[in-house]
């Protein structure tokens, strides 16, 4: 089979769920991933030959989608901003309200500020803080060893000096270090919420990054506000991602504990994602 009877073969299987244009995007993600073929090469070449082995790891690629399995973890990496990152079974795909806060938290930084990024996930907040002002002191934490270990590794093959730690932020206590900015995307789905949630999301990305325990819906933020509030400087500033539909109990929880200046601010999509209150 040459690749653009392939690639025929790509988009009839996948026609009853994408537009042809995203079916012929994700074949030329896939080909470009796994053997490096770039995009002008079904014009200058339709007629290229693929060995078995190519065609057994598209069968397997085809599959994947036709399952719902996102993009992303079918090549293994995801862009964030300005750079590419490797992403697996055990993290959250980044998504754009996420750039959107970082953009955001950026704003506040100064050279020097020390910065952690609770449950981090793949790393790309603590990430993006640090390639964008590398005198930065950064920590991200996050419960899943295999997170981090993804993260650690994003840091190397970005050359991006991170301090990651393996801890559950409902216990986690640092005395010695006073932070100047807490920012956190942490898990804020409550399982109520589950039945307006993609198959591609549910089936594919990790629980433990998603939901909320049942009986309270912001049970994440509750304990990321708290160590914010014992940890950060004075003037200190945390950054929070919100689930839109519980914005008001963080609001609350914020006003709570020793914050001022709360902020909310909108998506791209005009949803309240985002929340800075500045330590008091
Ligand atoms: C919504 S994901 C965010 C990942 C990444 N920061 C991002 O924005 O793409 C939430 C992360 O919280 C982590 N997590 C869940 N429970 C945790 C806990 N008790 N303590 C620390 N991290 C936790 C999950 O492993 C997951 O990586």
């Amino acid at each position: 089979m040459n690749i653009v009877e392939y690639r025929d073969h790509f988009r009839k299987t996948l026609s009853s769920k994408f537009k042809i244009l995203e079916i012929d995007f994700i074949f030329k993600s896939i080909i470009d991933s796994f053997f490096k073929f770039d995009s002008t090469l079904m014009a200058l070449n339709p007629s290229k030959k693929l060995s078995k082995r190519q065609i057994s790891k598209l069968n397997d690629s085809l599959f994947l989608i036709k399952n719902n399995c996102p993009l992303q973890y079918v090549i293994g990496k995801a862009f964030f901003l300005d750079f590419e990152i490797h992403v697996n079974s055990n993290v959250l795909i980044p998504r754009p309200e996420t750039e959107e806060l970082v953009l955001w938290s950026i704003e506040s930084l100064t050279n020097g500020n020390k910065v952690i990024d609770l449950c981090t996930g793949s790393g790309c907040i603590a990430l993006a803080l640090k390639k964008n002002n590398p005198s930065l002191v950064v920590k991200g934490l996050d419960i899943s060893r295999k997170a981090i270990s993804l993260a650690r590794k994003n840091a190397k093959k970005l050359k991006i000096d991170i301090e990651w730690l393996i801890a559950d932020i409902v216990n986690f206590k640092e005395e010695e270090s006073w932070f100047d900015l807490v920012v956190s995307n942490p898990p804020y789905v409550h399982p109520s919420e589950i039945i307006n949630i993609h198959p591609r999301v549910l089936n594919y990305e990790p629980k433990i990054a998603l939901l909320t325990p049942k009986n309270d819906p912001i049970f994440y933020y509750k304990h990321c506000i708290d160590f914010a509030d014992k940890s950060l400087k004075k003037g200190g500033k945390l950054f929070l991602e919100l689930n839109p539909n519980y914005y008001k109990e963080v609001e609350n929880q914020v006003q709570n504990a020793n914050f001022s200046e709360i902020q909310i601010k909108n998506d791209f999509m005009g949803k309240k994602r985002m929340l800075s209150a500045v330590k008091l």
